[in-house]
């Protein structure tokens, strides 16, 4: 069967690569093979593989977070009644191959009602916008700022702000070339590329600065956005794509301010089966609804998935990894 194996930590279109390998054995822990029906290219699959995360990673590895298989076999152990159902695999990467052999405890059953390609951004970003405006949009929190605005999950945090009567304003930095697909769902679109921006974010918010910032960027621009936060405002800190950490000693520029950092795979893997499931079908409910959809824009066979690792960062919307 094909898979695509990052080999060393590196550019990531230059270190994966589709090779032929022997599919893996059922373990007796109850396991289940998927045969991959669809896959995502998520910004945290290229971070990986990019190396960021090497203390936790091994190579060769096979990437990919989130994605639908269909239960062809089942081992001892686990529920025959898995068989022919369509699951998410949850918890591991490994979803960039035609086979995956994976615990039946992290599988969870996509609903017959669910097509396969919304299904498969049901997770990772759904669940963590979730779980982020759970927690940090409170009752006093009258305006926000999403950064990222122009990606899949800031329009998701967008939506169940504003659902919660909270206004948005979404930054863009222009480093894709994406566009906010309706500006006029946010109480402003603010170009971080613009000088002065931080003031600027200030200034919507009424002057005394944001209540929360949702920060998916780091480095220079969160430690700017962090002083466009009021005293006693929060930033969460859930995404690294500028590539560099936020500068020590902003908050000491800031003070009264809060930094709380987000990582999804550090909740699912302390939660509960059911708690996982209550925010699937919660997902589920949104992707329906349309708060919780994402923009696929294209898909490929995995035998191409150098030139989707080479698309994704600047494509219209996300790409989908197939397998024919
Ligand atoms: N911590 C967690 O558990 C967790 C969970 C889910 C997602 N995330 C993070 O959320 C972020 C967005 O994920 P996604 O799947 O929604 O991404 P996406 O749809 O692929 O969009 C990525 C967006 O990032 C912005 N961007 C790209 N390069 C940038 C740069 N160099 N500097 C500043 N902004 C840049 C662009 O937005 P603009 O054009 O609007 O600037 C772009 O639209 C990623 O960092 C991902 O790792 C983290």
């Amino acid at each position: 069967m094909l898979a695509a194996l990052a080999r060393e930590p590196g550019p990531p279109p230059s270190v994966v690569d589709v090779v032929e390998v022997e599919p893996g054995a059922l373990d007796e822990g109850g396991s289940v093979r998927l045969r991959m029906l669809a896959s995502t290219v998520n910004p945290s699959d290229l971070v990986t593989i990019s190396g960021a995360y090497a203390s936790r990673t091994r190579y060769p590895f096979v990437p990919g977070f989130e994605g639908v298989g269909e239960v062809v076999e089942v081992g001892e152990d686990a529920p025959r009644e898995l068989l022919g159902r369509r699951v998410l695999p949850l918890g591991t990467a490994g979803n960039w191959q035609e086979y995956k052999v994976a615990p039946a405890r992290w599988c969870f059953a996509v609903p017959d009602d669910v097509t396969t390609e919304d299904a498969c951004f049901a997770y990772v970003n759904p669940l963590s916008a979730l779980l982020m405006v759970d927690e940090h949009a409170h009752a006093g929190v009258r305006v926000a700022a999403v950064n990222g605005a122009t990606s899949a999950i800031g329009g998701q945090l967008r939506a169940l702000l504003d659902a919660r009567g909270i206004e948005v304003i979404g930054l863009t930095s222009g480093a894709t070339g994406r566009r906010v697909p309706s500006p006029a769902d946010w109480s402003a679109v603010v170009s971080t590329a613009v000088p002065g921006w931080g003031e600027e974010v200030r200034r919507l918010s009424g002057g005394a600065g944001v209540d929360v910032a949702f920060d998916c960027v780091g480095g220079e621009h969160a430690a700017t956005l962090l002083g466009a936060i009021r005293p006693g405002g929060s930033l969460v800190h859930y995404g690294l794509l500028s590539g560099r950490p936020i500068p020590a000693g902003s908050l000491r520029e800031h003070p009264g301010r809060r930094i709380h950092l987000f990582r999804l795979r550090d909740i699912v893997h302390a939660s509960s089966r059911e708690q996982i499931q209550a925010l699937l079908d919660r997902s589920y409910r949104g992707i329906a609804a349309g708060s919780l959809r994402t923009a696929v824009s294209g898909a490929r066979p995995l035998r191409e998935i150098r030139r989707l690792i080479a698309e994704a960062p600047s494509a219209a919307g996300k790409l989908l990894v197939t397998f024919p």
